[in-house]
């Protein structure tokens, strides 16, 4: 799942959630909110599987040290390649292993949302950035297996954060085509949970069958303040 994971994001079919998060992060994040050399701003991203955008957001800001927490030690293998990511082997359920008030970007993607640790180990003016799937998501998938998408995930969402963190600073959308062969349409049903529950291969051949040639990409990005 994990390296399906990996095939997909390297072949640019959520690169458009890639420039939200750049442009977020530099239009929503102060300069000196990215630390220097002497004291970096500390990105934390929770259920980071690989830690894709983990690595990008780095990859852009010198001064900055990731931390990516997941339970998957296949992801965090792939998180750890990134020279200032520590990758550590966590349950997000439990008392996150931070300090209160220590982080300046919190990142999650898809993952499981402890939203009371989030506020705690946010500093103050630092920024969490929560990514939900829309309910057009993936929709040319559903037939070959994706699970599907439940209803009021936005709705869910707020009612989640909002008592720790107020509003949503902002909400935005990304949404997009993107042109997928059948082993890519495989790979984006079997790197989610739908993963558990199905062989590659008899995936493959199904996406084949139904002529799958594009996906819809929708997701909802919101920004909360800590
Ligand atoms: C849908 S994936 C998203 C991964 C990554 N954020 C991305 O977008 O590529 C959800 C991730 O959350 C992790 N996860 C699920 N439950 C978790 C938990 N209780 N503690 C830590 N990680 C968890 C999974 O292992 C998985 O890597």
């Amino acid at each position: 799942m994990i390296m399906a994971r990996e095939r997909v994001q390297d072949a640019g079919v959520f690169a458009d959630l890639s420039t939200e998060l750049a442009r977020i992060l530099a239009l929503k994040v102060p300069a000196d909110r990215l630390g220097d050399a002497a004291d970096p701003a500390l990105l934390l991203d929770c259920g980071a599987a690989t830690g894709h955008y983990l690595h990008e957001l780095l990859d852009t800001t010198p001064h900055t040290r990731g931390i990516a927490l997941d339970l998957s030690i296949a992801g965090l293998k792939r998180a750890a390649r990134h020279p200032r990511t520590l990758a550590l082997a966590w349950d997000l359920w439990q008392p996150l292993p931070l300090a209160s008030d220590s982080v300046d970007l919190l990142l999650d993607v898809f993952a499981p949302r402890n939203v009371s640790e989030y506020a705690r180990v946010l500093r103050a003016g630092g920024l969490a950035v929560v990514v939900t799937p829309g309910d057009a998501h993936l929709r040319e998938l559903r037939a070959a297996g994706l699970l599907t998408v439940q209803g009021q995930k936005l709705q869910q969402l707020r009612d989640q954060m909002t008592p720790a963190f107020g509003s949503a600073e902002l909400n935005t959308q990304v949404t997009a085509t993107a042109s997928v062969d059948s082993e890519l349409a495989a790979d984006l049903v079997f790197m989610g949970p739908a993963g558990h529950h199905h062989e590659h291969a008899a995936l493959r051949d199904g996406l084949v069958a139904s002529g799958v040639s594009q996906v819809t990409v929708d997701l909802d990005v919101s920004l909360w303040r800590g």
